[in-house]
């Protein structure tokens, strides 16, 4: 049997309950993992809110896009993957159980020096870091303005930045400035005065913004810092972003979903963190138990790291 969290309702994270079901065998390409660890992140709030649509025959909804595990059971024609295989999946569908069944091309080995904690956040926030870079072009020598460098989208943006050769300064609460330094990044406070803040160290503005924030001072700073508006983006400020004529990516309104471009940052991603050059570090467990909790934390807007659910 498996057991997995889902949403009774469209809601707030109060309508996560837990399931117990048959467990189903994996089809044709497909394979079936033991979950160790599962990536939480604000989209999985979003979608129990009704983000992308409050279609009442899709409850329950399973919730989870990311998890680490062990392969325990391979569907017909799956030749790439064996059982008893370390792996991380991403993208997958009701992430957050003790067992899930995926495509096996969504399935990736697990560097071994990665925990399963570790690799179950790392490929949501990456590819969509990836997607940030690849649409703005960053490249070596660029001035790139992180705002968020503290939250998880963002310190793999600034990381990757700065693997291109660019320099990167990042936006980010007081609390979190060591964490940002850490990365490379200097470090500016977000709220009034920012663009002043960034001029302090970059007279003549930013060659690229990159905003995972998603608040009006986020657009506004990075319109009035960055000359060529093709080389600002965002994942969350849809309606002033398209407003303001930037880069739209991820699943919002008029948005660009990079699907291709993400799906091909899987294994660069796994290569660079495996070689220890690019970490995404776990704030907090929770027990599946508690799964309601995580999501809260994780759509908190300052939840210090990744969070993650150990089934
Ligand atoms: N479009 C897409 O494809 C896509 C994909 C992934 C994520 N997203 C979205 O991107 C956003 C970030 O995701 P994440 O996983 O990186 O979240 P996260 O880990 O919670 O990071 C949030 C970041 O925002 C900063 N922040 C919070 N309030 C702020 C404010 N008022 N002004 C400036 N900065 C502020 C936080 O800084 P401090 O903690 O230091 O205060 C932190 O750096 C979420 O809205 C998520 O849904 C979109």
């Amino acid at each position: 049997m498996t057991t997995r969290a889902i949403a009774v309702r469209y809601g707030d994270p109060s309508a996560v309950e837990l399931q117990t079901i048959p467990d189903a065998a994996p089809g044709e390409g497909r394979v079936a993992i033991a979950v160790r660890a599962a990536g939480v992140n604000p989209s999985d709030a979003k979608g129990i809110a009704g983000a992308w649509g409050r279609d009442e025959t899709k409850l329950p909804l399973p919730i989870g896009s990311e998890v680490a595990g062990v392969v325990t059971e391979l569907g017909p024609g799956v030749t790439d993957v064996a059982i008893g295989d370390e792996v991380i999946a991403f993208r997958v569908r009701g992430g957050f159980a003790d067992r899930v069944v995926t495509a096996a091309a969504n399935v990736f080995a697990k560097p071994p020096a990665l925990s399963f904690e570790e690799a179950s956040g790392l490929l949501l926030v990456g590819a969509t870091a990836w997607h940030l870079l690849d649409a703005t072009g960053v490249a070596a020598g660029d001035c790139v303005l992180v705002h968020g460098a503290s939250g998880s989208v963002g310190r793999v943006a600034t990381q990757l930045a700065i693997v291109r050769g660019a320099t990167v300064v990042g936006t980010a609460s007081e609390r979190n400035a060591d964490a940002v330094r850490a990365l490379g990044a200097a470090w500016v406070p977000y709220g009034d005065g920012l663009a002043a803040r960034v001029r302090a160290i970059w007279p003549d503005g930013a060659d690229v913004a990159l905003d995972t924030v998603g608040t009006d001072e986020a657009v506004d700073t990075s319109v009035e810092l960055v000359a060529d508006r093709g080389r600002i983006a965002t994942i969350s400020a849809f309606r002033r972003g398209g407003e303001a004529g930037i880069r739209l990516l991820g699943g919002g309104p008029g948005a660009d979903p990079g699907s291709a471009v993400r799906a091909a940052a899987r294994q660069p991603l796994v290569d660079l963190a495996g070689a220890g050059r690019l970490r995404v570090p776990v704030a907090r467990t929770f027990p599946l138990t508690e799964a309601a909790a995580a999501i809260e934390l994780a759509s908190s807007g300052h939840p210090g790291g990744k969070i993650v659910i150990v089934p």
